[in-house]
């Protein structure tokens, strides 16, 4: 029996991916992962099921396309509509600002590091401490991105602008989008 080509290329995702998560360093993890995306996307051919890419109403969609069943890192397709963004927010790896302050307890500030215009096929990584961050389709249609995180992110923080230039910190539980 001969698989359909979406599938194979999400089992060669996958299969890539396991040998990408064994190296022990963060950044080296990074680093392979980061190969295995552009690699698997720049080699052409749409292998995104069709029921992951249907945009939501009012916010970006976030489903689960694969979780490692030895509980390493999950892949997750993100789709965007025109407009659609995320607020501020972390990955709820790290307890401390750049600039001083715990955002456990206080409002803290932030300073703009970089902004990235990702173009197609491009791929990028967050390490902590730099992790605070927005998320936003540029374009005029929507947009279909893929995301591989360590283990399974169920939470996050966001953060609200108050007065000032200050930052209120929020939890944020994580659900996927039907
Ligand atoms: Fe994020």
């Amino acid at each position: 029996m001969t698989m359909a080509p979406q599938q194979s290329k999400i089992d060669e995702l996958i299969r890539r991916l396991d040998e990408a998560v064994m190296v022990a360093d963060d950044a080296g993890r990074c680093r392979n992962v980061k190969k295995v995306l552009t690699d698997i996307v720049g080699s052409g051919g749409s292998f995104v099921p069709e029921s992951f890419m249907r945009t939501a109403t009012g916010h970006y969609a976030r489903r689960l396309l694969h979780r490692d069943p030895a509980g390493r890192y999950t892949v997750l397709v993100m789709v965007w509509d025109r407009g659609q963004g995320t607020p501020l927010h972390d990955h709820a790896g790290t307890s401390f600002s750049a600039l001083g302050g715990d955002p456990e307890l206080d409002l803290v500030e932030f300073r703009q590091e970089t902004v990235v215009h990702a173009g197609v096929g491009e791929a990028g990584a967050l390490i902590p401490p730099f992790e605070y961050h927005i998320l936003e389709n540029a374009g005029d249609e929507p947009a279909v991105t893929i995301h591989v995180y360590g283990e399974e992110m169920k939470h996050c923080h966001v953060f609200e602008a108050t007065e000032g230039s200050s930052y209120r910190r929020h939890y944020r539980e994580l659900t996927y989008t039907e």
